[in-house]
C-alpha cells in the first residue's frame, strides 16, 4: 500500500487535504495525525473492520483496546452510557461533565460503560470505552471530517516508542496505512492521563500531563491504580496495554537515582567496564550534566528539573539509540515537577522497571 504523505501548515490548514483524511476514514481506510500528546493511528472507531485492520497495521494484540478521540462533548452520548444506575459510584456523568468541563480538550482519557454502538473490536471485548477529546486542532478537524469517532491507539509499530513526529510513524508505519498528517512536533510528547470512572472510585490508570493534584479539583478521591505503582506489585494493571513492556529500546535500559554526583560516578564506572567490554554504551541526563559522562552517545533531555522537557524529548531520544545500535543504555532519573510522575512511568517500563538506587547500595 503507498502511503500518502500530507504536509499541514498550520497557519493555513489544508481543508481538502482534511476533508479527504475523512473521507478515507468513512471509507474504512487508515490515517495517522498529530496530536498534542502523540501522534495516533486512526481507524472508524464504529466499524470493527476498521479496528481489526489498526491492530494489524500496528502489529498490536487484540485484547488491548483502543482509545476513541471525538471532537464535540456532545457526541459522547452516542458512545458512553451515562446513566448513573449503571455505576457504583454516583453521579457519574455529571463528574464526566466537570472532567471535560476543566480539561477537554486536552491531555486526558476517561473510561466510561459503552453504548452498543461502540464494537468490541474497538474496545478490546471490554463493556467499557475509553474516550478523548484532543485539542490539537488538526487532530480535531480530521476527527469532524471522519465522521466524529476516530479509534485511535498511538501510530508506532507494537512495542517501540511512541511517534511525537511523523518521520517516527513513517519509520514504523510506511506502506502499512492509506496516510500520514505530517503536523510536525508534537507538543507534550507523552500519552494522555487515563481515568476510569466505572469502578468503586475514581482510578488513574496512566499518569500523564494531567496529575492527580489536578483531576482532585472534581475528583475528591482520585486514586492511582494500584497495579501502575510499583514494579513489585502483585496487581495486574487495570489499562491492559499498561502490562506490555512498551517504549522499549533495543538497548537494555537502567536507570540510576540518587545523589548528583554519585550518579553520575556509578554510570561512568559502569560506561568505562562495558566499553571495555566493546559493548555501545549510551546515556540520558540533564543538559547541565553532559560533560560529566564520557560515553560514545550521551544525550541531554532537558534541563534540571524541566520534565516538560525531558517528556518532549524521550521517546525520540529512545529512538535515536535504537538507529545507533546502542546496546546498553544508563538514564538519570527524573523525577520533579508536574509531569515527573508520568516521565519516571515511562523511562521505567522502557527499562522493564530496572533501576539502581545509588543511596541505598
Ligand atoms: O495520548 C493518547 O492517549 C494517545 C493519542 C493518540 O491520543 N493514544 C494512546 O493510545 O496512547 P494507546 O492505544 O497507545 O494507549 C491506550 C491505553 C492502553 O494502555 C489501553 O489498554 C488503555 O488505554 N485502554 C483503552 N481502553 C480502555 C478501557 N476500556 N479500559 C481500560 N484501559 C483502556
Ligand atoms: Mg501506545
Amino acid at each position: 500500500m503507498n502511503t500518502e504523505i500530507l504536509r499541514i501548515d498550520r497557519k493555513n490548514p489544508d481543508e481538502e487535504g482534511i476533508e479527504k483524511a475523512g473521507q478515507i476514514i468513512k471509507s474504512g481506510g487508515l490515517v495517522a495525525f498529530p496530536t498534542e500528546t502523540v501522534y495516533g493511528l486512526g481507524g472508524d472507531a464504529l466499524n470493527p473492520t476498521s479496528s481489526r485492520k489498526i491492530y494489524e497495521a500496528k502489529g498490536r494484540p487484540s485484547d488491548n483496546p483502543l482509545i476513541v478521540h471525538i471532537a464535540d462533548f456532545d457526541d459522547i452520548k452516542r458512545i458512553a452510557s451515562l446513566d448513573d444506575d449503571e455505576y457504583t459510584i454516583e453521579d457519574v456523568s455529571k463528574k464526566a461533565k466537570k472532567l471535560a468541563d476543566l480539561f477537554w480538550p486536552g491531555p486526558m482519557t476517561i473510561i466510561l460503560n459503552k453504548t452498543d454502538a461502540v464494537p468490541y473490536e474497538t474496545t478490546g471485548g471490554l463493556d467499557t470505552v475509553a474516550i478523548r477529546m484532543p485539542s490539537d486542532e488538526v487532530a480535531r478537524d480530521f476527527i469532524t471530517a471522519a465522521g466524529g469517532y476516530v479509534a485511535a491507539p498511538s501510530a508506532n509499530l507494537s512495542g517501540r516508542p511512541s511517534p511525537t513526529r511523523a518521520s517516527h510513524v513513517i519509520e514504523d508505519l510506511n506502506d502499512r496505512i492509506d496516510m500520514i498528517i505530517d503536523g510536525g512536533d508534537v507538543d507534550i510528547g507523552l500519552e494522555s492521563t487515563i481515568v476510569d470512572l466505572t469502578g468503586d472510585r475514581p482510578l488513574i490508570l496512566r499518569p500523564g500531563a494531567i496529575t492527580a493534584l489536578d483531576l482532585a479539583q472534581v475528583l475528591e478521591d482520585i486514586d492511582y491504580d494500584p497495579g501502575i505503582i510499583s514494579a513489585d506489585s502483585k496487581e495486574a494493571p487495570k489499562a491492559p496495554g499498561m502490562k506490555y513492556r512498551h517504549y522499549a529500546p533495543k538497548g537494555e535500559l537502567t536507570v540510576v537515582r540518587g545523589e548528583d554526583s554519585k550518579v553520575t560516578e556509578y554510570i561512568n564506572e559502569c560506561a568505562e567496564r562495558d566499553k571495555h567490554n566493546l559493548i555501545k554504551v549510551g546515556i540520558i541526563c540533564s543538559d547541565e550534566h553532559v560533560l560529566r559522562y564520557k560515553a560514545p552517545s550521551v544525550k541531554c533531555a532537558g534541563k534540571l528539573g524541566d520534565e516538560t522537557m525531558v517528556a518532549h524529548r524521550l521517546y525520540s531520544i529512545l529512538r535515536e539509540f535504537d538507529e545507533e545500535d546502542v546496546e546498553v543504555i544508563y538514564s538519570e532519573s527524573f523525577e520533579g515537577g508536574n509531569l515527573g510522575r508520568a516521565v519516571m512511568n515511562r523511562l521505567l517500563k522502557a527499562a522493564g522497571q530496572k533501576i539502581i538506587d545509588i543511596d541505598k547500595i
